[in-house]
């Protein structure tokens, strides 16, 4: 369970931590431990100055050798000598490193109220003060009092342990928390992880507690999203496959039927014409439909290539519109078209083209004899509006919001004369978006429906 990240993190944490507390630690020890010191010595300056001043009162034999017996007893060591540095009395036995130090004080430079003489604890055997016997402002004497390093290091040494002890529980609560934090941070990855892997393995129902507020909740409310997204691709390239099944089948049953028909021979040549003319017409259907699946998976896998170019927008609706114009006319339809002349665009103009033929076909073949289609061009600061509006049958509201979709058409029936693939509407989807535009549909059952296609204007979009 002690994966790599926790222990990445764990680590590094533990690493900062443990500089910062070393040296919070190290600046704490080294403060204490010189007080400490510093106290050892004022003491012992102070101790030397009590009985120097005990001295000036009375500076006799009897007082002297009071003060040496009082000292034999002590931790403490005192040398006094008269003012020439010869010793006078003396509380210990007197070693070479005492002597040392009284040879090399300058007597002269002594300030009555005394100094250390000797306070590098950790080389020396003593540290050493001097208060000089100070009578009718002259010096009469000096009093050295001399302690020994090992209580300094003594004291320091209970300090060091002391800290050593802290630090390790410190260290230890450090580990804890570390621990418990990357444990934190780490478990919910792992959850997520564990769910991913779920999903490329075709579970796509995953389920994370997404109640944190954090990155990592987030983050697990998005792998939550994916999985319900995956799930739906899923039910829709199921039901995709099925319906395109369900598309071939029709037609593919047709022809064999009337090729069947036609292989017996028992018809008349009229018959036989009449039957491969559908035969051709329908396998002409499934190469539209086929061609345009085929445009499809083209898109979906980003492989469709739009070739933009600055274009009048005003001629390429003329093209357009004297394509379809004669099928119209057919039907007796009445067309009008508005584009103002000076409207440039940066579009794919066989593409635009094939949105908008798909989108005029579609209003002639719902619009009956008689009826208008219309064809309006306007701009505004940013877009290209062009509406398309017909007075045919309209959609139901139910089937608006599919219309789009691949294969959906209102009329479920495959005839041969209404039946397109249903594909045309997805395709000129797909164009728009990728032209960065959008694509809306307006209808009204027995009244008409409106398409109204959204293109960023050309000037400014360069
Ligand atoms: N102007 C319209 N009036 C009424 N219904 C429409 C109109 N345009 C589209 N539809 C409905 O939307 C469905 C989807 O249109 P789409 O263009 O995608 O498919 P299609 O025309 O049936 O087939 P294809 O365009 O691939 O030959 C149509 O089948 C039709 O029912
Ligand atoms: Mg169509």
């Amino acid at each position: 369970m002690f994966n790599k990240l926790s222990l990445k993190i764990g680590f590094l944490f533990f690493i900062f931590i443990l500089i910062i507390e070393t040296f919070l630690y190290f600046v704490l020890y080294t403060n204490l431990a010189n007080e400490q010191i510093e106290e050892v010595m004022d003491n012992l300056l102070a101790r030397g100055n009590t009985h120097s001043a005990v001295l000036e009162e009375n500076f006799n034999q009897t007082t002297l050798e009071h003060v040496a017996i009082m000292e034999s007893e002590s931790d403490f060591a005192v040398v006094i000598t008269d003012v020439s540095g010869d010793v006078i009395v003396h509380s210990d036995p007197i070693e070479q490193e005492m002597i040392d130090v009284i040879a090399h004080t300058d007597y002269k430079q002594m300030p009555d109220e005394g100094k250390v003489l000797e306070e590098r604890w950790p080389e020396k055997k003593y540290i050493a003060t001097d208060s000089p016997i100070t009578i009718n402002e002259e010096h009469q004497g000096h009093v050295f009092m001399f302690a020994d390093t090992n209580n300094i290091r003594r004291i320091v040494d209970h300090l060091s342990d002391q800290f050593i002890v802290v630090g390790l529980i410190t260290i230890i609560l450090t580990i804890i928390t570390v621990f418990i934090l990357s444990r934190l941070i780490t478990k919910p990855l792992l959850k997520m992880k564990e769910a991913t892997e779920q999903l490329s393995k075709g579970r796509h129902k995953v389920e994370l507690h997404t109640d944190r507020r954090d990155e990592l909740g987030e983050l697990a409310a998005s792998i939550t999203t994916l999985s319900d997204d995956l799930e739906r691709l899923k039910n829709e390239r199921n039901e995709f496959l099925a319906s395109i099944s369900h598309e071939l089948r029709t037609p593919l049953t047709y022809l064999k039927g009337y090729a069947d028909i036609i292989s017996r021979g028992d018809i008349s040549g009229n018959e036989r014409n009449e039957y491969i003319e559908i035969i051709r017409e329908e396998t002409e259907q499934l190469v539209v439909l086929v061609k345009n699946l085929f445009e499809l998976a083209k898109m979906d896998q980003n492989r469709f290539i739009i070739n933009k170019e600055n274009v009048v927008f005003g001629n390429l609706i003329h093209t357009i519109t004297e394509r379809i114009r004669p099928a119209l006319e057919e039907k007796n339809i009445t067309f009008s078209v508005r584009c103002p002349s000076h409207i440039n665009a940066h579009i794919d103009p066989e593409r635009i083209q094939q949105v908008l033929l798909n989108i005029l076909d579609n209003a002639k073949k719902h619009t009956s004899q008689g009826k208008r289609i219309s064809l309006e061009v306007s701009q505004n600061k940013r877009d290209i509006i062009t509406m398309i509006s017909d007075e045919g049958e309209g959609i139901p509201e139910e089937d608006l919001p599919y219309i789009f979709e691949r294969l959906y058409r209102v009329e479920k029936s495959r005839s041969r004369l209404s039946g397109g693939t249903g594909l045309g509407l997805a395709i000129a989807k797909e164009i728009v978006e990728f032209h960065g535009g959008t694509i809306k549909v307006r209808s009204k059952l027995g009244e008409g429906t409106s398409f109204i296609m959204t293109l960023q204007r050309g000037d400014s979009h360069e």
